[in-house]
């Protein structure tokens, strides 16, 4: 019996928003299986970038990931279900797209580092969900709800 309830952080950058790849990113999520609990469309500001992105506050390409994370509306998610950090993260593909396979969401919708499409929690980085789930939502943002498909899923 694994654990159904893990929540991991998932947000579909300013790319994707403008080349319209929410539907079809929030669909994969939902036909996997995994269960949508919290959902925010949003800009990042400056501060809210720096916090996201603070262990790469020392890397050569940390200014430009601040201006591009920070140049359009973002939609910002929370995704349930066994293994979801990891399961999210094997959807999502590589950091490069150009080294994500076919059938990723990188893979499939990106071509350059710089504009991955997709943002997923580290599943290599110990309670990076949670962390992040706290920096983007509050705890009554999160929709606690039974999802009928999940008997059929587990
Ligand atoms: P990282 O956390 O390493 O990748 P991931 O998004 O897969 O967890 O890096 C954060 C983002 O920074 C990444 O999605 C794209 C950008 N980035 C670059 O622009 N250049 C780089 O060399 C790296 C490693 C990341
Ligand atoms: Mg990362």
């Amino acid at each position: 019996m694994s654990h159904h309830d893990e929540r991991t952080f998932v947000m579909v950058k300013p790319d994707g928003v403008q080349r319209g790849l929410i539907g079809e990113i929030v669909s994969r999520f939902e036909e996997r299986g995994l269960k949508l609990v919290g959902g925010k469309f949003m800009r990042i500001d400056e501060e809210l970038a720096h916090e996201h992105y603070g262990e790469h506050e020392d890397k050569p390409f940390f200014d430009g990931l601040v201006e591009f994370i920070t140049s359009g509306p973002v939609f910002a998610m929370v995704w349930e279900g066994a293994d979801a950090t990891r399961q999210v993260r094997a959807m999502v593909g590589e950091t490069d797209p150009a080294e994500s396979a076919p059938g990723t969401i990188r893979g499939d919708f990106g071509l350059d580092l710089g504009h991955n499409v997709i943002h997923a929690s580290d599943h290599e980085d110990e309670g990076a969900n949670e962390r992040e789930i706290d920096l983007f939502f509050d705890e009554d943002e999160l929709v606690d709800y039974g999802l009928d498909t999940a008997a059929w899923v587990y």
